[in-house]
Formats: structure tokens, sequence, C-alpha cells
């Protein structure tokens, strides 16, 4: 089959490596890709107005293509599932209604409320008044979230008063986030560690992948500001085999009947972002698609065809596709341009790529361009460099030297990425 893959970053490299190891795969088409991807076998990267969900839409009926995959929200949130579906063209993907629940924070906390989906207790405020007056009401710790999406800058985990106050006033006030914030979401600090576990549904039954977890902040020990991601790895043990089942059971079959039941049924990847503390684990939050870095470790782990499972996810078979995984470990590590996430530069130039995958690491892409015949940085996360071995304390050796091989002016990246799985 023909596929198209919408998007740039190092999930789509993870996303466009995977798809192109499957014999069903022939072609595989990504808009606009990366020059790692651009690599790959069976792909192309082309330019493409990916905005323009009526001209993407031609695109593939022009070039007869079978299976058209999302990588980012913004798309499925524009409602390009729906201009394709009406096409008759296979899509895998959530509608626009279903992609509420990364669109926006308070549909999404609405449904879980009704259909008792744990989670945090929330409030959900359209004006500055009442924001503030449940604030005071509360106190801290309290969490500030613009309802709509905010390129992952939305949420303030407000550890005083003051600090909630100020977030209001940004995100209602200053409208720091557009529309975005014009509505807030007030909920409960919920203490606990964090995990990723994605999820692949058909809009009837899910079948959840290997749960994994991320490193938001900058530096190492969690410190410095909050990122796109610095780092993966998979599984994470904090969601043992009994809380990924019940995780299962209590969260994403839920949630997918309740969208059923809405009449907006959910298609494609629901990436589900869990607190887990003891034995309980509730929804942080809901995104519509796969996670930026944690696909770049649960793929390398999938042993089944990724292109069939995505055609069945799109046409509703699901139920007839075995999911199978490897019992090995992975470990992400991002390397990222010095200054990241504020202010950074970019154009350096990248050495050491090949040696990096001749030590068994794959090198994601993720902010790399071409500059004649040299691959220089273009954004803040470069490269995510991973590596598979028996466990994490041995993938994450063998990631580390890899990573030790790759330079360029400027790059940093953590050094304790999975800490907390080797520190158990
Ligand atoms: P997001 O930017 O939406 O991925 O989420 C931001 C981060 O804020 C999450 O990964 C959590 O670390 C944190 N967070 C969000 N909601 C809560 C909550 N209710 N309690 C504690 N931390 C939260
Ligand atoms: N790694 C976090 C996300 O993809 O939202």
């Amino acid at each position: 089959m023909n596929v198209l893959l919408i998007g740039s970053g190092g999930r789509e490299h993870a996303l466009a490596w995977k798809l192109a190891q499957s014999p069903k795969v022939e072609k595989l088409l990504v808009a606009p890709g990366n020059p790692g991807i651009g690599l790959l076998d069976k792909c192309e990267c082309i330019s493409l107005d990916v905005e323009n969900l009526d001209l993407v839409a031609d695109f593939a009926q022009e070039n007869k293509i079978d299976l058209t995959v999302v990588g980012p929200e913004a798309p499925l949130v524009a409602g390009l599932a729906d201009v394709f579906e009406a096409r008759g063209l296979t899509v895998f993907g959530p509608s626009k209604a279903a992609a509420q629940l990364e669109g926006s924070k308070a549909f999404s906390k609405n449904i879980m409320a009704k259909y008792n989906v744990p989670t945090a207790f929330f409030k959900i405020c359209d004006n500055l008044e009442d924001a503030k007056a449940y604030v005071e009401a509360k106190g801290a710790p309290i969490v500030v979230k613009a309802d709509g999406l905010a390129a992952g800058k939305g949420v303030v985990v407000a550890f005083t008063k003051e600090e909630a106050l100020s977030a209001l006033d940004e995100m209602m006030g200053d409208h720091k986030f557009g529309s975005a914030g014009a509505r807030v979401v007030l909920e409960e600090f919920m203490d606990g560690e964090e995990a990723s576990l994605l999820a692949f549904t058909d809009g009837k039954i899910i079948v959840p992948m290997i749960a994994s977890q991320d490193h938001k902040r900058a530096f190492d020990g969690d410190k410095g500001p909050n990122t796109g991601g610095m780092g993966t790895y998979a599984p994470a043990p904090v969601l043992t085999p009994a809380l990924r089942d019940k995780a299962t059971e209590e969260i994403l079959k839920p949630m997918i009947s309740a969208m059923q039941k809405e009449g907006t049924p959910y298609k494609g990847c629901l990436y589900a972002g869990l607190m887990v503390k003891g034995d309980s684990v509730k929804v942080v939050e809901f995104n519509c698609r796969f996670g930026d870095p944690e696909t770049q470790v649960v793929l390398p782990l999938l042993d089944s065809d990724l292109a069939e499972i995505m055609l069945a996810c799109a046409t509703g078979k699901l139920d007839q596709i075995e999911i199978k995984w490897s019992d090995k470990a992975a470990v992400c590590v991002v390397v990222a341009s010095g200054g990241y996430p504020e202010s950074y530069e970019k154009g350096k130039e990248i050495s050491g790529l090949d040696a990096a995958s001749e030590l068994g690491a794959v090198v994601f892409h993720a902010g790399t361009k071409l500059a004649g015949d040299k691959i220089v940085t273009s954004g803040g996360r470069v490269l995510g460099v991973t590596a598979v071995d028996d466990n994490i304390k041995a993938a994450r050796d063998k990631a580390y030297t890899a990573v030790d091989k790759i330079s360029f002016e400027k790059a940093f990246s953590r050094r304790d990425i999975a800490w907390r799985a080797l520190n158990r």
C-alpha cells in the first residue's frame, strides 16, 4: 500500500521508520518529513501545505494513497480526518469532534466526569473573576490550564495562590494564549509519578501499547524549565502490569465507549497521560496523537506490523489483529540546542550521526535540515537517540555511548534519562 504521513519531528521519524519496515508498505510519502526520514527505505519527503485540508485530500486521491497517518494534533483538531472520510479516504487519527479530547481540556474533563473516569477534581471557568474567586477559596497547590491548544505551555502547576492568580491574569486577562485561554480549567493538584500510556483504537476496541515515561524538565534531576520532552524510556515500571490492566479497564475502555455514546467515536492513537500513586491511577490529560518522544521508545518495541495495525484502526477491524511486543527495553535521549526551551541558535553542523548508528542506536531526527550536503540543526530538540537492549540499564548505556559520538556547537542532553526506573 501507499502511505502518506503528515509531520516532521522525531515522532514522525519513528512512525516512518516503523511503517517502512512493513512488507505491506510499498511507498511512504512524508509531508514535510525531515532529513532523517528522507534516508529511510521507501520514504520520500514532499512539500505540501498541510494546513490546507482539501489540498492534502486532493493529493491523497491523486497519488492513490491507501492510508494517511497524521502525526501532530493540529491537523486533527482542524478536522483533517473529517475531510478525508467525507471523500472515502482512509485515515489513522480521530475526527475533529473526537480530537477535542486534546483540543479542549474542558471537553475532556466533562467527559471524564460524566463517565466516572478517574481524574483530578476540577472547575471550568469562563471569566477571570470566577476563576480568581475559586483560587481564593481553594488555595494552593492548584493547577491552572488553558482550555485550548497552547503548544504544551498552557499548564501552570501553581504552588502558591499568587502564582495561580498571575497565571490567570496572563491567560484570561492578557490573552497570552489567545482564545485558547479564554476558558480555563482549575484542577486539584495530584501527587505521584507520571507515565504515558498510548493505545491503538478503532473506535470500538482499544489496545494499550507499552507504558513509557517522559522527562519534561530541561536539566538533570528534573530541574529547569518545562520542555517538549528531553528523553523517554519504556517499559515504565511505575505502571506495573496490574496498573496497566486497571488503566485499561477504568480509563481506556470507558473513554472509548463514552466517545461512542456521545456520538463522537474516537479512532487512532489515544495518549493517556497518567498519574500513578500507590495503586491509584488517574488521568492527567489526553492527547489525540502519539507522544513525542514516547513514540521513539514505544515503536521500537512493537513486534507487529504497524501499517497493518493502523489500517485496522482506520477501518474498524482492530479485533482482527494480534499486537505483539518485544520483552526488551528502549531508551531515547534527546540531544537539544543550547538555550532550549528558550532561545537557541540554529544552523549548526551535526557530526557523528553515522558513528552513533554504527553502535546500534537509531538516531531519530527532530529538528534538523539539509544545508548542501550537510545536516544542520533547525530546532530546539534536534535528535532523539534511541537504543534497545535487554533491560533499561543496558539500553541507556547504549544510548549514551551513541549520544557521545554526536556533536554540534552548544549541544546538550540530560544525562539521567530513566533514573526513576533505575532507582527502583
Ligand atoms: P501538559 O503540558 O498538558 O502535558 O501537562 C503539563 C504537566 O503538568 C503534566 O505533565 C503534569 O506534570 C502537570 N500536571 C497537569 N495536571 C496536573 C495535576 N492535576 N496535578 C499535578 N500535576 C499536573
Ligand atoms: N511527550 C509529551 C507529549 O507528547 O505530549
